[in-house]
């Protein structure tokens, strides 16, 4: 198991800095994501861990050893590290077997050994029985699967995944998600896992690093993210919420907001008085006979639930909930919250 720290990196491609100082410590054998919108620089910090391209400032460490800094780096074959990029490079005349042993040939392993470790990668990614079939005669979920088997194959300490689902279909993604649980209880590798679906970076990851503009905004446990982002440009991205102006009432430990005329608990760090910024989740959010009077804009079927859109009178601002029933666009309701977070770094 290998730790992977990342001080004070910047990468610049021109004049823009794709990644701009950033510092991260990857613990050894955790599953971290990195997410965040395109062009962030997920892509460049993987590519930066794997020894592809050369930082302009900062150092990476494997273990506490420097394998890359500005003026001297570990080629990418001496760092022991496996790939899987979203355009996954197979030789679609090649069998299945041939494709994942090629790793292993090129380092001169016997051919005992190659058989049983390919046969072993075959099961774990549910490709069994296949390992005579061309990749060309594959479903282009069969292929990604191929894609992960050769890299897990080589058991390399370190796997990074760059959108390994993207060219999938919901389902499919769903169903690969036990197969990375599988891959990271059986390899013990440390996994950087970049992905555009946050669904995924919550329910696969030890950590999440949310990215923006090259930067770090927050590094942190799933559930962490979720109910306490780290700014608004968090809150915004990750989950569904919306975010009203309030001001703070009472004290740490038991503070509440004030939005117009009704009282939120609410989590966090503000002094009394104060102009706050909540988020508030859909589903911490009801309609009743007390709350902050308010309209129905909008109700959306989400299959098992309705996302209905209220705007609070007191202050113009929507809320979205989350509710078991329709809501009539035009009806007059109260809206009650029983949980809320103060966005650090006021409004
Ligand atoms: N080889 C390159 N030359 C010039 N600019 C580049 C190069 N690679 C990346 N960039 C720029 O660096 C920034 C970060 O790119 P990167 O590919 O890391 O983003 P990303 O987060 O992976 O995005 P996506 O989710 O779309 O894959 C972008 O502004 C991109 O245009
Ligand atoms: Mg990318």
């Amino acid at each position: 198991m290998t730790s992977i720290s990342i001080r004070n990196v910047t990468k610049r491609f021109g004049d823009t800095a794709a990644i701009d100082g950033v510092s991260l410590e990857f613990a050894p054998g955790s599953f971290n994501a990195l997410l965040g919108a395109s062009g962030c620089g997920k892509t460049t910090l993987l590519r930066l861990i794997a020894g592809f391209e050369h930082p302009d400032a900062g150092e990476i460490l494997f273990d506490e050893q420097p394998v890359a800094r500005p003026a001297r780096q570990v080629p990418p074959e001496k760092r022991g590290v496996g790939v899987v990029f979203q355009s996954y490079a197979l030789w679609p005349h090649k069998s299945v077997a041939e494709n994942i042993a090629y790793p292993l040939e090129t380092r001169g392993l016997a051919k005992g050994e190659i058989a049983t470790r390919v046969a072993d990668v075959l099961d774990l990614v549910g490709l069994r029985g296949f390992d005579r079939r061309s990749v060309h005669e594959l479903s282009g979920g069969q292929r990604q699967r191929v894609a992960l088997a050769r890299c897990v194959v080589a058991r390399t300490r370190v796997i990074l995944f760059d959108e390994p689902l993207a060219n999938l279909d919901m389902h499919l993604r769903a169903s690969m998600l036990d197969m990375f649980r599988d891959i990271h209880a059986r390899t013990e590798a440390t996994i950087i896992y970049v992905t555009h679906d946050q669904s995924e970076a919550l329910a696969l990851a030890d950590r999440v690093a949310v990215m923006n503009r090259g930067h770090v905004l927050q590094f942190a446990a799933p559930e962490e993210v979720y109910r306490a982002p780290a700014d608004r440009t968090v809150a915004s991205f990750v989950g569904r919420g919306s975010i009203v102006s309030a001001s703070a009432i009472g004290a740490n430990g038991a503070l509440r907001a004030q939005v117009g005329d009704v009282e939120i608990p609410v989590r966090g760090d503000a002094a009394a008085g104060s102009s706050i910024r909540v988020l508030l989740r859909p589903e911490h959010l009801t309609i009743g006979t007390r709350g902050a009077a308010a309209e129905i804009v909008s109700s959306t079927y989400k299959g098992a639930s309705h996302e209905v859109r209220a705007r609070l009178l007191s202050t113009g601002e929507d809320v979205l909930l989350e509710l078991p029933a329709a809501a009539r666009p035009g009806a007059a309701v109260f809206v009650s919250a029983h949980d809320g977070w103060i966005i650090p770094g006021g409004d």
